[in-house]
């Protein structure tokens, strides 16, 4: 049997992936004026998500219901380069615990998709 991404990420990994790439978002001027000053449970459904996006327990969903990511994502104002910011974030997160190719550029490949599929603006002031 193959095995899925989260297998191979491993929960201790993707824990640190997760604190890595939050405080990358938290120094950003693109992106720390929508998130919250406190992180940790922004972090914590992130943690649920990501484990069940790469193939493991549905985490999220058993506690959330249906990510709908898109619609959860409405309220703020997504454009292109807050895209792009997002992305530069993970980019970097993933480099730094270590995350390896092929997986790597797997799991770039699916946050792309999926990051281009949040915008909801072409307005590109902030
Ligand atoms: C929540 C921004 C892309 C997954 C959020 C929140 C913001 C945000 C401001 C709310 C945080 C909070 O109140 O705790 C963005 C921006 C993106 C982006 C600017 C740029 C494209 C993504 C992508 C994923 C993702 C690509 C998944 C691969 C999530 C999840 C939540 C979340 C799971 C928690 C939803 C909930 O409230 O249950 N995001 N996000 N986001 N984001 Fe994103």
């Amino acid at each position: 049997m193959q095995q899925s991404a989260y297998e191979l990420i491993g929960d201790k990994k993707l824990d640190e992936l997760v604190n890595r790439f939050y405080d990358h978002v938290s120094s950003h001027s693109e992106l720390a004026p929508i998130f919250p000053s406190d992180f940790t449970e922004t972090k914590r459904k992130q943690r649920q998500f990501l484990t069940q996006f790469f193939g493991g327990p549905s985490l999220y969903t058993e506690e959330h219901g249906h990510p709908m990511l898109r619609a959860r994502h409405m309220p703020f104002k997504i454009n292109k380069k807050r895209a792009d910011a997002w992305l530069s974030c993970m980019a970097q997160a993933l480099v730094e615990v270590d995350i390896e190719e092929p997986l790597r550029a797997y799991m770039f490949e699916r946050f792309t998709l999926t990051a281009k599929h949040m915008i909801n603006s072409s307005d590109s002031s902030a």
